[in-house]
């Protein structure tokens, strides 16, 4: 098993380029299971996510040539429509497959996701609205088994809760639906809206994108015609670096980006005292005489987002003063404090909320250990501004969404090596 270790008194500098983002690439690439035709996909996240999805949809019958950060992808030719535990287990979001599958086969059998780390995260959002559009679900050896025999018809859906996975799987079972569908409720992050917009240039008429209220016109089982892409830069991965340069106190920027899709964050590094500086695609962080404490509720997006929480916990502990940050999104998502606690941060924990005292100094390296992939970045984080080495255990974590995270750390001068355990 590889682990990372990261020495102390870390002082980063210069240009992270960033990546596709990975969370539009996965309903993106689910999105092909609509295609009839050949699509050439630019700034793919070369990420153990993304090549999960892949490995899935070559399951299900699709053909594909990747190079580098490009790939072209031909989903016209999927012929199977089952799912498996043993993909599914490794990664929720193939759930995504559900819906693109049902709305082309009129049946698809996907394995019920399961629990995982930072809760119980349900479908159960998804499958009241397959219901709703017309589909027979039933759950069965651990598998949602779904059929509608004519087709998808459009319906009227609002979402109780807004959900990012369950509103892209619903766009694209409308998309091939039989009428018109109101989505009321809809996630609106920017992975959601170029999903739509994808769509929309294959052919399907959606409107209100970007919006909570999303009409659409199916296609009657018609297969779409898609048009090449490239995937927008991942907003979590900006941060996270961003996160970086400010648990350092050092000035960094981050290329390739999208910075209206970072307000929220841009924001809250300002409210902690950080100069930044924005061009159209890149952003810059600058070091602050006094940093400061944060309030930060995670909410859907265009709020904070939950997935830069476990980050800003870890640059907290460096303000001066106290900060609280309230987690509404997921109930179980504190699960890197342990771990922070471990390297002498001072945090106490009130139901969602986390309150984070100054950590007077220094954190302290130690052997910690990731627990979910953002939970790891926050360990990453602290380490950097640590005493003494750290040591990461269970990086797959990492692995799962952030692209060769050890060269885009060296390349900013920071001491990082990723080793293995003799198990000799
Ligand atoms: C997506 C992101 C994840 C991010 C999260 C919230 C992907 C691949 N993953 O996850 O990185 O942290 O959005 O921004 O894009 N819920 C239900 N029933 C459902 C579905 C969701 O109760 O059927 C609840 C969840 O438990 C959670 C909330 O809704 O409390 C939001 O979850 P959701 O937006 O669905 O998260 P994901 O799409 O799984």
């Amino acid at each position: 098993m590889d682990y990372i270790e990261i020495e102390p008194n870390q002082k980063p500098n210069g240009k992270v380029r960033i990546s596709g983002a990975k969370n539009a690439a996965l309903p993106l690439l689910a999105s092909t299971i609509l295609s009839k035709n050949s699509i050439a996909i630019k700034n793919l996240p070369d990420v153990v996510d993304i090549n999960t999805l892949l490995k899935l949809l070559q399951i299900l019958g699709a053909s594909y040539t990747k190079e580098k950060h490009c790939i072209k992808i031909d989903g016209s030719k999927i012929n199977k429509t089952t799912a498996t535990y043993d993909i599914v287990k490794t990664m929720r979001a193939s759930i995504l497959v559900l819906g693109p599958l049902l709305s082309r086969f009129n049946h698809c059998e996907v394995s019920l996701p399961g629990g995982c780390a930072i809760g119980t995260r349900p479908v159960d959002l998804h499958l009241s609205a397959l219901e709703k559009l017309g589909a027979k679900i039933e759950i069965k050896d651990g598998y949602i088994l779904a059929t509608c025999k004519d087709g998808l018809k459009g319906a009227n859906i609002v979402f109780d809760k807004i959900t990012v996975t369950g509103s892209e799987n619903i766009i694209m079972a409308c998309a091939l639906a039989h009428g018109s569908s109101t989505l009321i409720n809809v996630a609106k992050e920017p992975e959601v809206v170029q999903l739509c917009k994808v769509l929309s240039d294959a052919g399907v008429d959606i409107k209100g994108i970007g919006t909570d209220t999303l009409v659409i016109k199916g296609s009657n089982q018609k297969l779409l015609d898609f048009k090449d892409f490239t995937i927008i830069p991942d907003r979590i991965e900006a941060g996270t670096y961003l996160c970086v340069g400010a648990i350092t106190n050092s000035a960094l920027t981050v290329t390739h980006v999208k910075p209206e899709h970072m307000i929220s964050i841009i924001e809250k590094f300002e409210e902690m005292g950080y100069g930044i500086e924005l061009t159209d695609d890149t952003i810059t962080i600058l070091p602050t005489k006094e940093i400061k404490p944060v309030h930060i509720v995670t909410t859907e997006y265009p709020g904070f987002p939950t997935d830069m929480q476990a980050q800003f916990m870890a640059v907290a502990t460096q303000a001066n003063g106290t900060s609280v940050i309230d987690e509404r999104l997921f109930e179980n998502r504190f699960m890197h404090i342990a771990e922070l606690k471990r390297m002498g941060a001072k945090i106490s924990i009130n139901g969602t909320t986390a309150t984070i005292e100054n950590s007077s100094d220094r954190l302290t390296g130690t052997k910690v250990m990731a627990t979910d992939l953002r939970a790891s970045s926050s360990l990453v984080i602290a380490s950097l501004i640590a005493d003494s080495t750290t040591t990461i255990d269970r990086i797959y974590h990492l692995d799962r969404g952030y692209e060769h995270l050890e060269n885009k750390f060296k390349n900013i001068g920071i001491d990082i090596k990723r080793k293995k355990y003799d198990t000799k």
